[in-house]
């Protein structure tokens, strides 16, 4: 049974949690989200007051995909929910709910109203949180966003609603990473992650 957690939400205290529920469930996706929160930690530092909620979102970002906690089966609105029951902080709520591109996927999935209940900030974290996501591969490798993109239509194939999803928010996917890549040339990261 998960106990509640303490607010706020820390990085060691959200890897805890997604450890707890995703480990040994699917311990290949708990290699992308250590992965994803190496990545998030390596960019942390430099991003100032934002830097442990990256670190805390990366961690958290993909608990959606926990059996306990995937009842619609969109693992972005399943995993808001679930941390929003656990008293999660609002910006880690609403930035797991909207991560990478979700907001299209859910119009995709008819879930678009069910996500609006949650709010997509648009700032630089999240478009970090999205670049840490979108450029590491299912099972942890480091993938160019347009591999991993790549990967995901060739996983799926063209006519799958994943395919189809992934497709209708290829814009903002793109534009985000382009966002993270100017910031993170700029304070001399753009080859560390
Ligand atoms: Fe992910």
């Amino acid at each position: 049974m998960l106990r509640h957690l303490v607010t706020p939400l820390q990085p060691a205290a959200a890897e805890t949690l997604a450890h707890q529920l995703l480990a040994d469930a699917l311990p290949r996706r708990w290699s992308h989200v250590v992965a994803v929160a190496a990545k998030a930690r390596r960019i942390a530092s430099s991003l100032e007051q934002d830097g442990e909620l990256l670190e805390t979102t990366a961690w958290v970002h993909d608990v959606g995909y926990a059996p306990p906690v995937a009842t619609t089966g969109f693992h972005p609105l399943d995993g808001a929910r679930f941390l929003a029951a656990q008293a999660a902080p609002a910006r880690v709520v609403d930035l797991v709910a909207f991560h990478s591109s979700a907001w299209a996927e859910a119009r995709e999935f008819g879930l678009a109203k069910e996500l609006a209940t949650f709010e997509d900030e648009r700032s630089l974290t999240r478009d970090l949180l999205w670049y840490c996501d979108m450029t590491t591969g299912p099972d942890g490798t480091d993938l160019g966003f347009e591999d991993r993109m790549a990967e995901v239509r060739e996983r799926y194939g063209p006519d799958h609603y994943v395919t189809r999803a992934l497709d209708a928010g290829m814009d903002e996917r793109r534009a985000a990473v382009r966002r993270s890549r100017e910031w993170l040339t700029s304070v001399g990261l753009a080859d560390q992650v």
